[in-house]
């Protein structure tokens, strides 16, 4: 069995709503400029009562209720995040605290905005061997930490959030096709900042993987237009191939979750697929880029609403800092 039954899932959203109007008070934009170039109108901020394990802990609450699954029946808690709140332990075990997951085995991994895709990917991998009969990927980000509000055209695109999936092993069609893109690793970027460390030469510059990696100081820094054309060339690939692993065309999709970067990036990846904007899901309006938890909140959401129903072959498709890809196809 190499595919996956979806048994539920949920979602947490902050409750404080941040406008394109907000950041009018702190950059020079408007709101006009942020809705036409990138469909956004809001997004929600966490506050310090809502850390990443936190949002993750309650997404991943509501989708064990949803798959009547208790805590203790999950094997492994898979999260993705670019914004732990410590170094150490992952995330996946703060996690599994709060939830007391006893039996499980839990880890992060870092692949930014296509979290999700990798996640499903790499859970289905681990229930093909019979060890692990259950997975819970969780999905968590607090873009809002590591947001420079300084630069406008970085920081009006980040929200906070978190959704989870509670997996399972069947013979339903999956494929994927995962990539990262080494050409533009330098485009999107944040760097945890220098300390002052004792008994070495803290005047020694930063040897930098990255150009002007000391512009990071902790917060994103991106090339937004380079990003732009990478996205709207990536996003086609990565559902075609999928698909192709299949036999089945993209037309033969019934619905594409894509992540929720910016409008024109999905309109345009859609053209390219000769696909109507309707077979999308985008939820980019109320909640800005949430980088993972996009596209897990986007599965949630259809979910819930009957967006698709049993049966329906389902693409989820991101791409992130990196640069990372990829897609996952399955039978909902
Ligand atoms: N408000 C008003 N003006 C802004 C602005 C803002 N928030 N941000 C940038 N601008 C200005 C720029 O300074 C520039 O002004 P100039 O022409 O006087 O130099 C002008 O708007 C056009 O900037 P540009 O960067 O070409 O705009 P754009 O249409 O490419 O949109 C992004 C910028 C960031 C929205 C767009 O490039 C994008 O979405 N890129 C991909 C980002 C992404 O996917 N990131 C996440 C990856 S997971």
């Amino acid at each position: 069995m190499n595919g996956i039954d979806i048994l539920g899932t949920g979602r947490y959203l902050p409750e404080k709503v941040v406008t394109n109007g907000d950041f009018t008070s702190i950059v020079d934009t408007c709101d006009e400029w942020i809705g036409t170039r990138t469909g956004m109108k809001k997004r929600r901020f966490a506050d310090n009562s809502e850390p990443v394990w936190y949002m993750g802990a309650m997404a991943g609450e509501d989708a064990l209720k949803a798959a009547g699954i208790r805590a203790s029946d999950v094997d492994m808690i898979l999260v993705t995040t670019v914004t732990p709140d410590f170094y150490t332990p992952s995330t996946a075990c703060q996690i599994q605290l709060k939830l007391g997951a006893k039996n499980a085995f839990a880890f992060d991994i870092s692949v930014a905005c296509s979290g999700v895709a990798y996640a499903f990917d790499m859970a289905r991998r681990y229930l093909a061997c019979d060890d692990v009969k259950t997975v819970l990927v969780i999905s968590t980000e607090r873009l809002s930490q590591i947001t420079n509000y300084k630069d406008r055209s970085t920081c009006i695109l980040f929200g906070d959030g978190a959704a989870a999936s509670v997996l399972q092993a069947s013979g339903k069609r999956f494929s994927s096709y995962l990539k990262s893109d080494l050409d533009g690793s330098h485009l999107l970027f944040a760097a945890r900042p220098v300390r002052e460390i004792p008994f070495v030469d803290n005047t020694a510059p930063v040897r930098e993987i990255f150009p002007e990696q000391e512009k990071s100081n902790g917060c994103i820094v991106m090339g937004g237009n380079d990003v732009y054309k990478f996205a709207t060339r990536a996003m086609p690939e990565a559902v075609v191939k999928a698909c192709e692993k299949l036999n089945i065309t993209p037309g033969e999709l019934d619905l594409i979750i894509p992540h929720q970067a910016n409008y024109r990036i999905i309109e345009t990846a859609m053209k390219k697929l000769l696909l109507p904007i309707e077979k999308c899901h985008v939820n980019i309006r109320d909640y800005g880029n949430t980088s993972s938890a996009s596209m897990a909140i986007g599965l949630d959401e259809c979910v819930r609403e009957g967006l698709i129903k049993r049966g329906d072959m389902v693409c989820v498709v991101g791409f992130g800092a990196g640069l990372t890809y990829g897609a996952c196809v399955f039978e909902y």
